[in-house]
Formats: C-alpha cells, structure tokens, sequence
C-alpha cells in the first residue's frame, strides 16, 4: 500500500503502534487519539474525545482506510465500573465513527473495525471459525457481540466494511502480552497455566498489519474475518515453545488456583489465561492470504529477534 491516507483510531496503544510502523513510511497517517501529540514525518494526531462529534470528522475526508482500535483495554479487574468502560469505549467510538461519515462528501473507502476472537465459546472439543463457530454468553462475548452489532447496523452506501476478529496478538512493541510472558519466562516460571490443555489462538503482530492490507486490496471482500495464526496450540505447547526459544530448560507452573491468586494481585482476570480460545482464520486462508507466521515457533524467533537478550534472560 502506497501514498493512502490511513486514519487510525485508537491508534496511539500496541496494534496501532505496529499499523504506524508497517504503514507509516508510504502512506499518510491520521491518528484520532484522546492525547495531544505533535505530528511526526507522516503521521499527524487529530483530537477526539471516542464518543461525540465536534470536527474532527473533517480528518476522516478522503481516507482510503479507517481502521478502528478503539476500545478500553480489557486487562482489568472486572469491576462494575471497568466493565461499563469497556463496553462503552468500543460501542461509543464505533457508533460516532459511522455518524462521522454520513456527514462527509468523500468518505473512506474501507472501514476496517476491530473486534476479538474472544467472541466465540470456550472451546476444547473443536475449532472454531466464522462458518460453524459457536458464542456463549459471558461478559467478554456479551462485549464483542454488541461491538461487532454496533458496527454492522451502520449501513454507509460508499464504504467496504470489514470486522476483523483478532486473537491474541504477538509482537516486540510495548503493552503487548509478550512482554509478561517473558517475564514469566526470565524469572523461572514460564511452565504452563492451569492445566496447560486450554487452547491459545493467536497472531503475530505482522499479519495483523499484513491482513489489513491485503483486505483493503481486494474490493469483493467484506463482512467478518478471523484474524488468527492457522495453527493455534495448546497452552502448554505455547509456553514450551517460548521456553524453548528463548533458551530456558525449566518453567514452573502456575496451577489455576495460584493464578487466580496472582491476578486479584495484579488487577487482572484469569479468563485471559484460563479460556480456551480455539480460531480457525478459515475465511481469510480460502480468499487466498498466506500468513507470514502460520507456526509459533517462528513468530518467537522474529520478535525475540527485535529484543535485547535481557528482556527474556537475566544476564
Ligand atoms: N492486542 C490484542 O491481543 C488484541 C486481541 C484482540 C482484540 N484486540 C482489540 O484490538 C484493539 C486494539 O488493541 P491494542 O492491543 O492496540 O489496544 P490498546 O493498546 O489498549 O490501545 C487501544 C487504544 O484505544 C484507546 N482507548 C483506550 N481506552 C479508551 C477509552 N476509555 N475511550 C476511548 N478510547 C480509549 C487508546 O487510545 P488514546 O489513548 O490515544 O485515545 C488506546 O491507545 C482493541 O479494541 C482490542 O480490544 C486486541
């Protein structure tokens, strides 16, 4: 993708920095952020509050793409008060981002909207994928089903819309998962957790941008897409093949019980961990894209490889 105007929203956190990187150097970059920055080469930030309209829809004129990463991030405790932001930060940004482009004359041609392969159930008996993929009804579903509802009950005439279910993302930049897990492993206690059987789909942080561009390139492609590696593993492959990677013999682990204790410590969720997040990326393999990091093992060695050694050892 060349010279296109690229409007990130909610593009100041970990994918959005990646999407800057992988896009930033032959394009123009709009970031609608709720902190000030001053612009830089070819990115420029446009202040939004992610809820109201107040003119800074004009930056959506003219855009090739808009990809939507708005949204609260879900590491938290779960309170009454976290949970109500979630939601509301990633219905809110996406309802305004639609009212935004009916006012425009030339609105952007792709909306690409982010939303999480959390949406399907917890799943050790079989894959899922957006043909034959099951929900539940729990909080982190009931969320990204109102998200993806949000954005398909926006109808734009103009504009290709596109729902990308993202798996957890694997990536050197910071405020991904990648940096606790090699924290865990460094300090001796990259064994598997729980029972080590839940399923751990995820994606590197390059084929997520790499997706991004290759759907916006193919104009008969719309709707829903899983956004995950095709060979997701179980998590205690996941965290051998970390150990493995990065140089460690020995991992303890963490049983369920201890890590429920460890994330009322830290103020996260063991579902983050526990769930068994089984994705097929069914749609987009039989459309034709080939996945850069299809095995883990290689997506490992590629981000260690942008890491100084002491972030995964201690000397
Ligand atoms: N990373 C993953 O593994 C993963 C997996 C599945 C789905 N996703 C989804 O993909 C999107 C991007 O992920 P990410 O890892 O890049 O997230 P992130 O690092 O948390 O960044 C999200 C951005 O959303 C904005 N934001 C945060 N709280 C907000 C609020 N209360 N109201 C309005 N805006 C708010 C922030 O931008 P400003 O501060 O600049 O406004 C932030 O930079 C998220 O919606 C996430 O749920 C991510």
């Amino acid at each position: 993708m060349k010279n296109k105007k690229i409007v990130i929203a909610g593009g100041t956190g970990f994918i959005g920095n990646s999407l800057i990187e992988y896009f930033g150097r032959d394009n123009n970059i709009v970031i609608l952020s709720r902190q000030k920055r001053p612009a830089s080469g070819s990115i420029t930030y446009v202040p939004w509050d992610g809820k109201s309209l107040q003119g800074w829809e004009q930056a959506l004129e003219n855009a090739d793409l808009l990809v939507n990463l708005t949204g609260k991030s879900v590491n938290c405790r779960y309170t009454a008060r976290n949970k109500q932001e979630i939601f509301d930060s990633r219905t809110n940004a996406t309802k305004v981002l639609g009212e935004a482009i009916r006012t425009l004359t030339h609105p952007p041609k792709v909306w690409i909207n982010a939303a999480s392969a959390t949406i399907y159930r917890h799943a050790e008996d079989r894959p899922m994928d957006e043909f034959t993929g099951e929900t539940a009804n729990d909080f982190s579903v009931q969320v990204c089903k109102l998200w993806e509802k949000t954005f398909n009950d926006i109808q734009l005439p103009a504009t290709r819309k596109i729902v990308l279910r993202i798996a957890v993302t694997l990536g050197w930049q910071p405020g991904g998962v990648m940096h606790p897990y090699l924290n865990l492993v460094k300090f001796g206690l990259g064994g598997h957790q729980g029972n080590g059987r839940q399923m751990f789909s995820w994606v590197h942080v390059t084929d997520v941008c790499r997706m991004i561009a290759w759907l916006f390139e193919q104009p008969t492609l719309e709707g829903t897409f899983n956004c995950s590696a095709p060979h997701p593993v179980p998590n205690k492959v996941f965290m051998q093949t970390l150990r493995k990677v990065s140089g460690h013999k020995i991992g303890i682990p963490a049983p369920a019980p201890l890590l429920a204790a460890g994330a009322a410590i830290i103020g996260t969720e063991t579902e983050l961990l526990l769930k068994s997040r089984w994705v097929l990326p069914t749609r987009i393999t039989q459309a034709g894209f080939i996945f850069e990091y299809g095995h883990l093992a290689d997506a490992f060695k590629d981000i260690l490889a942008h890491l100084p050694r002491k972030q995964y050892h201690l000397w």
